[in-house]
């Protein structure tokens, strides 16, 4: 499969303007993304790369900022990353301004001639800062001798600073907390703007970025939505057909909406019933794209295929491989189809991924690893066979999540679909414990998770959960229903917060809440008898059951 839209990086976005974007090399802090995200939120676009990118790569570019990252590496250690050689000059040469945290800023000390020791007092957590009186390019007059809150997180520390360069804010054990030389464009700072507990942090870099660094805050959705349709339209010949799978989730609902918007009814859409959806998932995500979005769509009930294929199928990772082939041929099918009706192939697909997926990070030294792709592999049900030859559109693989919702919101999909909880792409298959076609285990779990999600609706709860759901187990209890002796099933409610479903908490119900959902299941649902709460954090658990 080759990628068509794939080798335009910030060219087929809106950049707000040429060389005004601010680039982030990446060290492997875990706030990388975070930088990246609190500088779009400034309405300046900010794209992040590995750190040992090459100076040809960072050049193609043109940033007006570059970002050092912090990482968890020491830069006394052997195969500790850095920039290319030759980027202080092209930086000076080139009028950049280059910031660099934490790791970044002992980079820059070491890198031009300054000394980083391991500190005597490591900082980790909350600190207070003072910024001395003085005239500050960092913190804008009205910061100077004040003191703020920040959160840092190192243990070397920059003892002696680089010529010419100024210490402009020490932690309150004395230590250099930002540094800066005005006349060659090189900052640091030793602690974590970008986290929300450095008080300050936003405005910081907001005066940082728009009044020292002079870049304009001027990237917004609108632009991207339209520059992304300029550069479809231009990709897509007129006679040119577009795929594109929908799974019912927000990604490809909006990605499927922006194409549509650019080429119209040459864009193909198909959605498949696997028997493994949640109660009346079909019938309400084929209303949402018929009469909401316009979207033309041919939904497929594969049902029978898939559940006869996982029948006695126990094993998780057997009952993933075995529905990924069947989407594989299910989407064969369509394309051709489409061939059929069409007469020719369609030439592109259309695919959700999301910027969290391509960001290349720098894995810490030791690991063996050289960049990383962060895809979860696992979680891209199948894949599409490579004779189908399909060149991809990803149009909002520059984007975060929450941009995706914005540009959804000006798309006009609904409100109610764009906060919806993320649904895995094997659905109720990884939900159901064991093999999914015994008794009536679906049917079962449809009608609790129902329940459970109508009652967290109406609560008022819906949007403060990240995801909930309900899980079927294959074992039965002894119970006690309306005077008779009952021997049925255990089903267990998950519902947890998080930011990106890489870590997670249990959501805290309040017992009456929890005391109503399980009369409700106990009473409506035949077959079920005993209600469980799986109160499990991820890790240890994964969020997901199987
Ligand atoms: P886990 O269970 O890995 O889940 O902690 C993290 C998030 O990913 C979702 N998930 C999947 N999504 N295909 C998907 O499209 C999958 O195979 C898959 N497995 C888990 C899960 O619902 C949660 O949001």
């Amino acid at each position: 499969m080759e990628t068509a839209v794939n080798s335009r990086t910030a060219n087929g976005v809106a950049t707000g303007g040429a060389g005004n974007l601010v680039l982030i090399l990446d060290y492997g802090s875990q706030y990388t993304h975070l930088i990246t995200r609190r500088i779009r939120q400034l309405s300046v676009l900010s794209l992040c790369i590995s750190g040992t990118s090459t100076l040809d790569a960072i050049a193609k570019l043109k940033p007006r900022v570059v970002i050092l990252s912090g990482g968890p590496h020491s830069v006394h250690a052997a195969g500790a990353p850095s920039f290319p050689d030759g980027f202080i000059e092209y930086a000076e040469e080139h009028g950049v301004f280059v910031l660099g945290i934490c790791y970044g800023m002992q980079l820059i000390v070491q890198k031009l001639g300054g000394v980083v020791a391991v500190g005597e007092k490591q900082e980790y957590g909350k600190m207070e800062i003072a910024v001395p009186e003085g005239e500050w390019g960092f913190y804008g007059p009205e910061a100077i001798g004040g003191h703020q809150t920040v959160w840092m997180s190192h243990g070397d520390e920059a003892v002696k600073l680089p010529e010419g360069f100024t210490v402009v804010a020490r932690s309150l054990q004395g230590s250099v907390a930002a540094i800066e030389n005005r006349s060659r464009r090189f900052y640091g700072l030793q602690y974590h703007p970008e986290v929300t507990h450095s008080t300050q942090g936003m405005e910081t870099l907001q005066h940082f970025l728009l009044d020292v660094c002079g870049v304009t805050a001027d990237w917004k959705m609108q632009d991207v939505l339209e520059e992304e349709i300029k550069v479809i339209k231009g990709l897509v010949g007129p006679d040119e057909h577009v795929i594109c799978a929908l799974s019912g989730g927000v990604d490809s609902t909006v990605a499927a909406t922006l194409v549509h918007k650019a080429i119209g009814d040459r864009l193909h859409c198909v959605f498949v019933d696997n028997g493994l959806l949640r109660y009346k998932e079909r019938e309400r995500v084929m209303s949402t794209f018929q009469s909401d979005l316009h979207l033309p769509v041919t939904c497929i009930d594969a049902s029978e295929q898939f559940l006869s294929k996982l029948k006695g199928v126990k094993d998780p990772e057997m009952k993933r491989k075995i529905i990924g082939r069947e989407f594989i041929c299910i989407f064969d099918y369509f394309a051709e189809e489409l061939e059929e009706k069409l007469g020719k192939r369609p030439t592109f697909l259309v695919q959700g991924t999301l910027y969290p997926d391509v960001i290349e990070s720098c894995p810490p030294p030791g690991s063996g690893m050289t960049h990383s792709h962060t895809i979860k592999s696992h979680h891209n049900v199948g894949g599409l066979p490579k004779e189908m030859k399909l060149k991809l559109i990803e149009p909002l693989k520059l984007l975060f999540k929450d941009e995706v919702r914005k540009m959804g919101n000006i798309l006009n999909v609904p409100e109610s679909f764009l906060k919806r909880h993320p649904f895995p792409g094997p659905g109720l298959a990884v939900r159901v414990l064991g093999d999914v076609t015994e008794g009536n285990a679906l049917e079962i779990l449809r009608q609790v998770d129902e329940i459970f999600i109508q009652s967290i609706k109406e609560a008022g709860l819906y949007d403060s959960i990240w995801q909930a759901f309900a899980v079927f187990l294959p074992v039965q209890s002894v119970g006690v229903q309306g005077d008779q002796r009952t021997h049925s099933h255990v089903v267990v409610l998950r519902a947890i917060t998080s930011e990106d479903g890489m870590t997670a908490d249990w959501y805290y119900f309040d017992h009456k809440f929890l005391v109503d959902v399980v009369s409700k299941i106990c009473n409506n649902v035949r077959g079920v008898n005993r209600v469980c709460q799986d109160i499990t954090s991820k890790p240890p658990a994964t969020v997901e059951w199987e």
